[in-house]
């Protein structure tokens, strides 16, 4: 069955806005796996304008499930999954002064740097998921780096799917049952919301698991985080 992670990004924006601890991120994580949630994510930039590096740490104690830490894995970043020893650290080549992550990986070009990246973190015991497009070329080279599962960027889907659907999905399905042919885990996150994620996941039942951040802890002012958790896990199962 397909994980939901909730990434908590959006909580840590709302309390910085104000300064001081309202809303809480750590008690956040608790009552997101509480209500049902798979697991956490959490996605420090390197300006710590949503979560802070300090909330890594203190998250992490409390985590009941599954802790899954992206970003790009400059020299800090990678200190901090080291030392924190997440279940998961999805590598995403965002740059610094990037609203939200834009695009996967060229995993043919970096395909060094990933390798190196994925052995330290594999030796370290923590799974390594790589951000790409929905691009076949993308997956193969993430599987010649040696990374456990491959994260799918669907914010192109989200963008496609109020003109078709159909459309919109195929190319992930294409590259998903490419990845799991190679032997990788499918995962897949950005702009999934409550209008496409059923469809998605109907399309493409083997993913592993979908990191939904944004429009998750929006639908959540509505109809409360409970609840919210529990819509998106029914259209993960239906
Ligand atoms: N996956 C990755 C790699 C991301 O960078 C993000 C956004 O931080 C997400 C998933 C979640 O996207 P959204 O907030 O649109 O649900």
């Amino acid at each position: 069955m397909t994980k939901l992670s909730v990434n908590i990004n959006k909580i840590a924006t709302i309390r910085n806005a104000r300064g001081g601890n309202i809303p809480d991120v750590k008690l956040a994580a608790i009552n997101c796996q509480k209500f049902g949630a798979d697991g956490i994510t959490v996605h420090p930039r390197p300006d710590e304008r949503h979560i802070r590096y300090s909330d890594v740490y203190e998250i992490k104690p409390v985590i009941t499930t599954e802790f899954n830490i992206e970003g790009n894995p400059g020299e800090r970043f990678t200190g901090l999954v080291l030392e924190v020893k997440p279940h998961q650290v999805t590598l995403v080549p965002d740059a610094h002064d990037a609203i939200t992550s834009n695009s996967g990986w060229d995993t043919r070009r970096h395909l060094a740097f990933l390798k190196e990246k994925v052995a330290m973190f594999r030796e370290a015991g923590i799974r390594t998921s790589i951000f790409i497009d929905a691009d076949a070329v993308a997956a193969e080279y993430a599987a010649l780096s040696g990374a456990d599962r491959v994260e799918l960027y669907t914010e192109p889907y989200a963008r496609l799917y109020p003109a078709g659907r159909e459309k919109a999905v195929e190319p992930y399905v294409r590259v998903a049952e490419a990845a799991r042919d190679l032997g990788l885990g499918v995962n897949a996150g950005h702009d999934l919301s409550l209008e496409n994620l059923g469809y998605f996941s109907e399309c493409i039942p083997f993913l592993a698991e979908v990191s939904i951040g944004h429009a998750l802890i929006s639908d959540a002012l509505y109809y409360g985080l409970e609840n919210t958790i529990m819509m998106y896990k029914r259209l993960l199962t239906a």
